[in-house]
């Protein structure tokens, strides 16, 4: 049994993890900015408020657990450029606070910076809109921060496929480490029900840390 703290936990995302984490027998910190918009009860889940992008926060919500989570995003690309750098950047200044006591960071990442069969990175494939490009580069930028200075943080990013949407949970998926994962017919994408079990097992069995790696059928 973990225990896992979650920025996000409200989220189309962070609400489907922090349930496959509960089923699981998991003991979940759901870190929100407003706890009385979380509405579900379990004997296992806390409600505490906390902001993802204020260090102090971050430390508070992050000490005594093994495992933090974020699954924040923001509302339309200039909110994604202005929350997810610069939530990395928080979270990593909250866990060197902690010192060895820090636990290991799971962020949730996004798909454009994958490599597509053509070798370039999705964000390059002509005719996405100008709007999710934004959200695919503010991805990115955390991304690069994670890799470039994130120090002794125990760090992993989990890319979703190219096309994530609520769905069935098999409990299967193929994994990749910075490679689109798409099926013979190029199409790539998850359940958000399996991405969510992708990540708690990351949790369980810490296979890709310090690194990124991506989900899909
Ligand atoms: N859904 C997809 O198709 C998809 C695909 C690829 C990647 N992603 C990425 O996955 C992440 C989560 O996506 P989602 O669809 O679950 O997003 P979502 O449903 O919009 O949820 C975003 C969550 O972030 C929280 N949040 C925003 N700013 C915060 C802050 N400063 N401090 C604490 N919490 C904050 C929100 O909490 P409040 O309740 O306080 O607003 C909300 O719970 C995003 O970064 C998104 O770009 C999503």
């Amino acid at each position: 049994m973990a225990r896992i703290a979650i920025f996000g936990a409200n989220g189309a995302i962070g609400n489907r993890v922090v349930s496959e984490a509960l089923e699981r027998g998991h003991l979940v910190t759901a870190v929100v900015r407003d706890p009385s918009t979380v509405s579900r009860t379990h004997p296992h889940l806390s409600v505490v408020p906390g902001d993802v992008l204020d260090p102090a926060c971050v430390t508070a919500a992050a000490d005594g657990q093994d495992v933090l989570v974020s699954a924040v995003g923001g509302r339309d690309g200039a909110g994604a450029q202005a929350l997810l750098r610069p939530s990395v950047q928080a979270l990593a200044a909250g866990l060197h606070a902690l010192g060895p006591r820090a636990p290991r960071l799971i962020v949730v990442g996004g798909a454009g910076s994958l490599r597509t069969r053509d070798g370039r990175p999705l964000w390059d494939t002509p005719g996405i809109p100008d709007e999710v490009q934004r959200v695919m580069r503010a991805h990115g930028d955390a991304l690069a921060y994670l890799r470039e200075a994130a120090g002794e943080l125990r760090w992993t990013s989990l890319s979703p496929a190219a096309d994530l949407a609520p769905g069935e949970r098999t409990g299967a998926y193929r994994t990749a480490y910075d490679e689109l994962v798409a099926d013979d017919d190029g199409v790539s994408r998850i359940s958000t029900e399996d991405f969510a079990v992708a990540l708690v097992d990351e949790i369980e069995r810490s296979r890709h840390v310090g690194r990124r790696f991506t989900v899909g059928y």
